[in-house]
């Protein structure tokens, strides 16, 4: 097969652009060029000859020798008019925005459709893990029950280094920015809402049916305590934030984002650092497991890489769960156990919004309350007091409780 030569226009040389530019350099098989990379600020100091820039988006738009647009510019804002500009002019676009994709997906697919082109966007989730394409074309049926992990790198970053070197919140997040990990708002890693709309991309690929960003419940680490941290220690857990999508018996689908203990025994226990890992789990083959670097500019670059390849050959997701199990509804009728932890003062106010508490401890000042909760009990809770929620099995999953909560109500905006 005769592979397409790409000559390609770049929007953002940041981290991943950069990373981009170099990995490129060392893949001669791939036969592809960056023609012209379109950046905004004229002052800032680049590794690469001034002369390799433009400041004009349309230098690269309105340029036909160009084929393929490579976005990776941080606004989601600015990026969804250049790629649906990109894509109405016919080119072919690769893209990391994943906030981009999570608040535009069902138009960018009737984009995609409307004018024959194709969006690739594996590196939006999980950096250097294929699972996008392993949910398009190897998981193309009925028969997946769950997808669920660490799909954060910043976060579980911070959370290893928190537990294991005893490292400050603020001083593990100042090393997540400087290695270039962190969203330029790291609100959008550590509130939860960067694992959310990773988590909205996948459960499109993996179940069909679109969310809005604001039916996705996402809670961060931004409230775990030293209490907490000590309960894990003690019980022999490390804290993870995990995203999580899994079909109930009742053949809808639960997605929410939270802080999980997690237990030696699990896979994602040794997830460390800033690598993510992603269980699926199948009605006949049960879990199999993807790890690798879910964050930084060389496993994202990687990422880009991998679709300019496919495009070579034509490659366009065919939305198979999307165009074929469009039933497929979303619920937040899930039980969940949950530990809860605040000041004591609350002790009795949270256990309120359990359905049942199991264990309880104070120490005077502060307390957790341990118990099943309804997932919309859970956003609710969170929205309405100063506690720290910390889900304890995340294979609880089925019964149904306490229908027709609001989430989007209770869902914040970064
Ligand atoms: N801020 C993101 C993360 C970058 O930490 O996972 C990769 O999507």
């Amino acid at each position: 097969m005769q592979r397409k030569k790409l000559n390609i226009g770049l929007f953002g040389f940041g981290c991943v652009g950069f990373g981009l530019y170099q990995v490129l350099e060392r893949t001669p098989t791939l036969n592809a060029t960056i023609k012209t990379i379109c950046v905004k600020d004229r002052h800032k100091q680049r590794p690469i000859p001034a002369d390799r820039f433009t400041y004009h988006k349309e230098d690269i738009l309105g340029d036909k020798d160009i084929n393929v647009i490579v976005e990776l510019i941080d606004n989601a804002d600015e990026a969804f008019e250049i790629v649906s500009a990109a894509l109405r002019s016919g080119r072919a676009v690769v893209t990391a925005n994943k906030k981009m994709i999570a608040e535009h997906l069902a138009e960018l697919i009737d984009l995609q459709r409307t004018h024959g082109v194709p969006l690739l966007y594996e590196a939006s989730c999980c950096a250097s893990i294929p699972i996008l394409r392993n949910l398009e074309e190897y998981y193309d049926n009925d028969l997946l029950e769950s997808v669920e992990g660490i799909v954060n790198g910043s976060t579980n970053y911070i959370l290893t280094k928190m537990a294991s070197e005893g490292l400050s919140y603020d001083a593990a997040l100042k090393e997540a920015q400087q290695k270039g990990y962190a969203e330029s708002n790291p609100l959008l890693d550590t509130g939860g809402f960067d694992a959310k709309y990773k988590l909205l991309i996948l459960a499109a690929h993996a179940f069909g049916g679109i969310l809005k960003p604001s039916e996705i419940f996402n809670a961060g680490i931004d409230r775990i305590t030293p209490l907490d941290q000590q309960y894990a220690r003690e019980k022999g857990l490390k804290v993870k934030l995990l995203a999580r999508a899994f079909k109930k018996e009742d053949g809808t689908v639960s997605a929410f984002v939270s802080p999980h203990y997690i237990a030696p025994t699990d896979r994602l226990y040794n997830v460390d650092d800033v690598y993510n890992g992603v269980t699926l789990k199948t009605v006949f083959s049960e879990d199999q497991f993807f790890s690798g670097k879910g964050a930084g500019a060389y496993p994202t670059a990687s990422a880009v890489i991998s679709d300019l390849s496919a495009l070579t050959y034509d490659y366009k997701y065919e939305y198979k769960k999307v165009n074929y199990y469009e039933h497929i509804t979303y619920s937040h009728d899930t039980l969940l156990k949950v530990y809860a932890s605040s000041q004591s003062d609350y002790q009795a106010d949270v256990a309120a919004y359990f359905e049942e508490v199991w264990e309880q401890f104070s120490n005077g000042r502060q307390c957790y309350n341990i118990g099943t909760i309804s997932l919309g009990n859970y956003a609710r809770l969170y929205a309405e007091k100063p506690v720290s929620l910390i889900v304890i099995d995340r294979h609880t999953t089925g019964e149904e409780v306490l229908a027709g909560v609001d989430i989007e109500a209770l869902v914040a905006t970064p």
